[in-house]
């Protein structure tokens, strides 16, 4: 079997034994490059998102030497939930359960990330304890749309009515993304991903669909200062200057998210280095 690939152009690429030669991820040495993405898998134990027995038998499964594993999208606060059976990271039960996870993948040498996931608009109140779900802007085709789901206790339902965040609410959240980094901290993980993609909290900030707000997180202040916070908020705050990446795409194609912004407003954390970024339109 050849070693050669060929990219879309149909060049000869880098051998596929480059994936298995070391790479520097933060202050990690990883010594091959099959990296985990993140996978939603909907098995935390109910009542409390709480990881258990099935996530940590999942995980460990997955876990090799010198490899990195990026957690499901993990849920920072109640009101940032919006898919049935993901886990959290707001809760002492939570972090106890996550420290099983962390401590069986580092007894077999690999490093895990925890993916930091708030929905904003993309939920239903059965998952925020009745309050209405969050966004930059209001926008009722979205949930008016009947092609437009999201997961509930109850399965499938259009997403509730959801409320324009006021600015002053907005540090609160960025305190959550800091609180979840500082708890992933405390269970074990080694850095942490902001989920900033496929039409979640921080993209509805980052794409023309849905932030139409003419204030200070608006689309024409650059760089977007709403994910760019969370970031900071999520890494810098618990001292992971180099330890936190973010999952964003360019071009978003979820339902009146928008289509792009192009690169003119680009996600900027300049004291962390992202750790992949990637163009997709799905989850
Ligand atoms: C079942 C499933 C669950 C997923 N859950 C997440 C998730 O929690 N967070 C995320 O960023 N991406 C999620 N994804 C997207 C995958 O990470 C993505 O498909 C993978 O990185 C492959 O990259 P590509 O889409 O660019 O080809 C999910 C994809 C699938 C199929």
């Amino acid at each position: 079997m050849s070693h050669l690939t060929k990219t879309k152009a149909g060049r000869e690429a880098r051998p596929t034994q480059k994936l298995f030669t070391p790479v520097q991820v933060g202050p990690f040495t990883l010594t091959h490059r099959v990296v985990m993405a993140p996978l939603t898998r909907s098995r935390s134990e109910q009542p409390g998102d709480i990881p258990g027995d099935l996530m940590l038998e999942y995980y460990t499964q997955r876990a090799s030497e010198g490899g990195l594993i990026i957690s499901e999208g993990t849920s920072i606060s109640i009101a940032g939930r919006g898919w049935f059976g993901a886990p959290g990271m707001y809760s002492d039960e939570q972090v106890a359960g996550w420290k099983r996870i962390t401590s069986a993948i580092h007894a077999k040498g690999s490093h895990m990330f925890s993916q930091l996931w708030h929905e904003g608009r993309s939920s239903h109140v059965s998952m925020t304890n009745g309050a209405a779900p969050v966004a930059p802007s209001i926008d009722p085709q979205y949930w008016l749309d009947s092609t437009v789901n999201t997961s509930t206790p109850n399965g499938w339902q259009k997403p509730s009515p959801h409320r324009m965040l006021d600015i002053s609410e907005i540090p609160g959240i960025v305190e959550d993304y800091r609180k979840a980094a500082e708890r992933a901290r405390d269970a074990g993980f080694d850095g942490v991903e902001l989920h900033a993609a496929n039409g979640y909290l921080p993209d509805q900030f980052l794409q023309d669909g849905s932030n139409k707000r003419m204030d200070g997180y608006g689309l024409n202040r650059k760089p977007n200062s709403f994910p760019n916070g969370g970031c900071r908020g999520a890494g810098i705050g618990v001292g992971w200057q180099s330890r936190g990446g973010a999952n964003w795409t360019w071009w978003n194609m979820e339902p009146h998210v928008g289509q792009q912004l192009g690169r003119s407003v680009r996600l900027r954390c300049p004291a962390i280095k992202p750790v992949r970024t990637r163009i997709s339109p799905h989850h």
